[in-house]
């Protein structure tokens, strides 16, 4: 199974996905890293891997559109058969969605379909929810919707902070995705008819 892992910054969750291929010997492969910013700290851990590790700038670029074609032919160039969103912070267009459709797969820190979007800790504080954690889905236009493969949950503590409740969800994080990861690698997960995840195996 080829992934292609796309980051923007500090890179933690590609680097439980890698740690975790490399550790349990999963039947896949990361072709590389990519991500939107040269920057991104997350680049020059992978390339220390060995892993091809790229930027492709969206500020490089006049409009979405343009940088989101030249992103999927970066991505096409090899050939993966998923694409993981792993703190990749920008909004994708309807076109590049399609382009990867039912290939392109996200990690979003809440428990959707509540609090898409940015500061997730904050409104889960805010709205005094007693559970809280991530989500991994496939990506459809629509931001952070789509069909949902494995979430996590953690008890929201009445001390918590936007911080502490972030530290919790992400450990959690680290464990959810690469899991999935083992369920592509592994060709456990399908959609129905009602485009709702089958994972196949799973006691
Ligand atoms: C994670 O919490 C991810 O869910 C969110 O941004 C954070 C990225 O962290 N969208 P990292 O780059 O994987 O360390």
């Amino acid at each position: 199974c080829r992934l292609v892992v796309l980051i923007s910054g500090r890179g933690s969750n590609m680097q439980a996905i890698v740690n975790t291929v490399r550790d349990h010997a999963l039947p896949a492969e990361i072709c590389a890293v990519i991500a939107n910013k040269a920057e991104a700290a997350g680049l020059e851990w992978a390339g220390a891997q060995g892993i091809a590790s790229l930027s492709v700038a969206h500020r490089d670029y006049p409009s979405r559109e343009a940088f989101d074609a030249a992103l999927a032919a970066a991505i096409d160039a090899f050939e993966p058969d998923y694409v993981l969103l792993a703190g990749f912070m920008r909004v994708l267009t309807p076109g590049f969605v399609e382009h990867f459709n039912g290939r392109l797969i996200n990690i979003h820190p809440s428990l959707l379909p509540a609090f898409p979007g940015m500061h997730t800790h904050q409104q889960a504080l805010a709205t005094g929810v007693q559970w809280h954690g991530c989500t991994v889905h496939f990506v459809t236009p629509v931001l952070d919707h789509g069909p949902i493969i494995a979430q996590g949950a953690v008890a929201v503590q009445s001390d918590d902070t936007p911080d502490s409740l972030a530290r919790r969800v992400l450990q959690l994080e680290h464990r959810l995705y690469p899991d999935v990861v083992r369920w592509l690698a592994e060709g456990r997960v399908s959609l129905d008819a009602m485009q709702r995840v089958q994972v196949h195996g799973v006691a």
